[in-house]
């Protein structure tokens, strides 16, 4: 984070602007505006993006997908304190659930003061998968497509030659022979594994391409079949990792002390380890803030969420993407997931929003954005273990529900703070109670 000068009420961007802005929660929609404009992360134009809910215009919409008849648009936060590595990033957030964004910004604040995030991501290497059938004796087969190893790499690059000579391209060649599901009188199953480094790309397109390209070559080298051509959503050869190394004593909160906080979320990571159940939610808080941060930035979300929960599988038995431990007085968490992101193609040069959440951003390239995603992910996980395992999380949501409680009520500007404020102050979050209260309102002084 070099070049930085954090005031304490506004950072001023020397080179690489810092993600802490205090206060920004407090200030006008205006006034946060300005701010980002000041520091130089949005242009005048990507202004008039945000002002307009960063939606694309129809024409875009249009011919982004099928039977088009308007924009879906959700609240977009930013994410704040976070540094990965030593560098700062602003991360824009899409997401309705009150308080990821809050979980976020909260925990990378905890993680800053302690050094921030440390992460590293895999190069772009994605699986390309073609089913062979009617291949006679396995092991033979498998010989002629190995022994065609050359031909087809070299036949699968044709179809891409922009990648190879930006030093991407097909890389290698498997084969998988799994067991028949309908048990030993079926074939069993004889799958190709294209492997392929799709660079700046997530890759989807230039896979499913280079599968469909080569298929014919397969049936040609074995004399078999070729049914199902596609990428995996197991992006196993492109993961990306982060973790973070707390001093207990920074954890005391809640008029707790750290040891007991601490207690509460390496009591979280055992539940998750031992427990499909718990891993399953533990897993849904990690992807709160991936998600988030994926529809911002254009991210094809399923494919990365497809790919957490079969990665989450990967020991035969559903587990947490991320574990703490307690290590010479620190606490530490590791999360581990395979992250297939893009950088370039798809809604990420299309969408206005995804382009400006990228570049709000700021990473320098695709592994550098997994990395942020990864840390997302932790941070996101910190917030709800740690609130888990002490107070429980049901305090700071109902402050954030009471908000939209009010909204669903009808309140409108300032009675929006002040009908939730009351909601929670009377233990009564409900859309009933918000009613109540704006009538009373109309009807005479201030409750
Ligand atoms: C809620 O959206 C997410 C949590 O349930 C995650 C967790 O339980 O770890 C709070």
């Amino acid at each position: 984070m070099s070049g930085v000068v954090d005031d304490g009420v506004s950072a001023v961007a020397l080179d690489m602007p810092s993600s802490r802005l205090p206060g920004f929660h407090r200030r006008s929609v205006d006034a946060r505006w300005r701010e980002l404009a000041q520091r130089g992360d949005v242009s005048p134009e990507e202004l008039r993006v945000l002002r307009a809910l960063g939606a694309p215009s129809f024409d875009v919409v249009n011919q982004m997908i099928e039977n088009a008849v308007g924009v879906f648009a959700l609240p977009l936060g930013l994410g704040l304190n976070l540094t990965v590595n030593g560098r700062d990033h602003l991360v824009p957030m899409a997401v309705e659930e009150p308080s990821v964004v809050a979980a976020v910004s909260f925990a990378a604040k905890v993680v800053r003061e302690a050094g921030g995030f440390t992460a590293d991501a895999d190069p772009s290497m994605m699986i390309g998968q073609v089913q062979l059938t009617r291949y006679g004796a396995p092991e033979v087969a498998r010989e002629r497509v190995l022994a065609g190893r050359e031909q087809l790499l070299a036949l699968a690059n044709s179809f891409h030659p922009s990648l190879l000579r930006r030093g991407g391209g097909a890389r290698d060649v498997q084969v998988r022979i799994l067991p028949a599901p309908e048990g030993p009188q079926g074939e069993p199953l004889f799958i190709v594994h294209l492997l392929v480094d799709t660079q700046e790309a997530m890759g989807a397109n230039l896979i499913n391409t280079m599968a469909e390209g080569v298929a014919p070559l397969i049936e040609q080298l074995t004399g078999g079949r070729v049914f199902v051509r596609i990428l995996s959503n197991l992006a196993d050869q492109r993961l990306a990792r982060a973790s973070c190394r707390i001093p207990v004593d920074a954890l005391a909160d809640f008029d707790l002390p750290g040891e007991a906080i601490a207690e509460g979320i390496l009591q979280a990571s055992r539940f998750a380890e031992a427990d499909p159940y718990r891993a399953a939610t533990h897993n849904k808080g990690v992807m709160n803030g991936i998600d988030a941060v994926a529809i911002a930035t254009g991210q094809d979300w399923r494919a990365i969420e497809a790919g957490a929960h079969a990665y989450a599988c990967r020991l035969g038995r559903y587990g947490p993407l991320s574990r703490w431990t307690l290590e010479q007085g620190h606490l530490v968490g590791r999360i581990e997931l395979p992250l297939a992101l893009g950088m370039v193609g798809g809604a990420t040069q299309v969408h206005p929003g995804a382009r400006l959440g990228l570049k709000l951003l700021r990473v320098s390239d695709v592994r550098e954005l997994a990395q942020v995603f990864a840390s997302v992910g932790l941070a996101q996980n910190f917030a709800a273990v740690r609130a888990l395992g002490s107070v429980g999380i049901q305090k700071g949501h109902m402050a954030l529900h009471a908000r939209c409680v009010a909204v669903t009520a009808g309140a409108r500007g300032l009675d929006v703070e002040r009908v939730a404020q009351l909601l929670v102050e009377r233990g009564s979050v409900k859309v009933e109670t918000a009613r109540e209260l704006l009538a009373s309102f109309q009807e005479g002084p201030s409750p």
